[in-house]
């Protein structure tokens, strides 16, 4: 285990066996991320000219960042200026920023990391802010052009251009500001992630008709469109396969929740998940954890046991949880150990300030979390 950071907040040795770990704690099973890093790799090798991006708004952590680039990741995906600049300090250059950003403060804090990482490439979706991003450039006297991909709205309703023609408008726009160079196009479909299987694959490819639409619009105006960014862990390979498509952006592969592996059974293995102990048991019909929804956040779901079939947990506030069964007595005692597998993972990671890293049933390393509280 390569970049071992060592908390300064947690007591625990390299070594340690897991269910002696202070909790709550966020459990990284080094050897299951790093199944999912390559089963995403392999199944993307089938699609020539197809690569990986992935998404590290998951992670948020530069140790997960280089196992994806080792197997082969082409560059990563952050949603924030923040990120970037954690990522930069780290030495990953090759950087793309998926969600847009605007106001002063904002454009202040990109020309300062742009100044010391020429290689982030940025989305946009609106022409004057494009002007004003070359006009800060040209009085920041930036020499390198910004790379830019034109965000497009292929379903989600969030952000992006909505039609070919109006990301025809905007390449048009960036083409004649001097500061900024068209590399590619993003359309990001992720209202349809969590969709059962046959319906996120019909509509899947309607959303990449539309970017493949807007994409030929582009080129038979003369604009060359290198990058066709889209893509997250339920779509991959769906969207590997449709025309013009160049490069996916999956992030939760990584590590799975509740909620993909419900919607996406089986790809991908869970392999994050919050320790924590039995603090209070006075009746059968239930245990109380340390473990509650500042912990495990509650915004998808609830978490599940893990590898307790029958038992089933709520959070009880902030500081608890409780585990109930389906059928009699939970059979739990104070001080006990439990792992639960987040409802969902992004979330959830956003709460706590560092991984325990499990090989073999021991603490491997420990990882700081440093993207954590990253969202400006
Ligand atoms: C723009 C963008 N791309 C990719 C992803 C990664 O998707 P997933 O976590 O479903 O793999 C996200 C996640 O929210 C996203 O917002």
């Amino acid at each position: 285990v390569k970049n071992t950071v060592f908390s300064q907040n947690v007591d625990a040795e390299i070594g340690t066996a897991i269910e002696a770990l202070d909790t709550p704690a966020l459990i990284v099973d080094l050897a299951l991320v790093e199944a999912n890093i390559q089963a995403m790799m392999q199944r993307i090798k089938k699609f020539p000219g197809v690569s990986v991006r992935p998404h590290l708004k998951t992670g948020k952590c530069p140790e997960i960042a280089r196992l994806m680039l080792d197997a082969g990741a082409a560059g990563i995906c952050v949603a924030k200026i923040s990120e970037a600049e954690v990522f930069t300090d780290a030495g990953i250059r090759d950087i793309l920023i998926t969600s847009e950003f605007a106001g002063m403060p904002k454009l202040d804090r990109f020309f300062r990391l742009y100044q010391r990482n020429s290689d982030l490439k940025i989305v946009l979706d609106n022409a004057d802010l494009a002007r004003q991003l070359n006009s800060l450039a040209t009085n920041k006297s930036v020499s390198q052009p910004i790379k830019v991909l034109i965000d497009l709205n292929v379903g989600q309703n969030r952000t992006g251009v909505n039609t070919a023609s109006e990301a025809l408008d905007l390449a048009r726009v960036i083409a004649a500001l001097p500061h900024l160079q068209l590399i590619g196009i993003q359309g990001y479909e992720g209202h349809l992630q969590h969709l059962p299987d046959s319906d996120r694959e019909q509509q899947c490819r309607q959303a990449m008709s539309k970017l493949n639409e807007a994409v030929q619009h582009l080129r038979k105006n003369e604009f060359g469109v290198p990058v066709v960014t889209t893509g997250g862990t339920g779509t991959a390979e769906v969207c590997a396969g449709c025309e013009s498509v160049t490069e996916l952006q999956p992030g939760s592969f990584v590590f799975m929740d509740v909620a993909y592996r419900d919607a996406t059974g089986g790809k991908f293995a869970n392999a994050l998940s919050v320790l924590s102990t039995v603090t209070s048991s006075s009746c059968p019909e239930r245990a109380v954890i340390d473990a509650g929804m500042k912990s495990l956040s509650i915004d998808m779901g609830n978490a599940e046991p893990k590898n307790l079939a029958g038992l089933t947990y709520r959070p009880a506030g902030d500081e608890y949880g409780i585990v109930e069964s389906k059928s009699g007595p939970v059979p739990l005692s104070v001080g006990d150990k439990l792992e639960l597998i987040p409802g969902h993972i992004d979330t959830t990671v956003a709460l706590f300030d560092e991984y325990m890293v499990v090989q073999d049933g021991k603490l491997a390393a420990i990882w700081r979390i440093s993207a954590r509280g990253k969202v400006q």
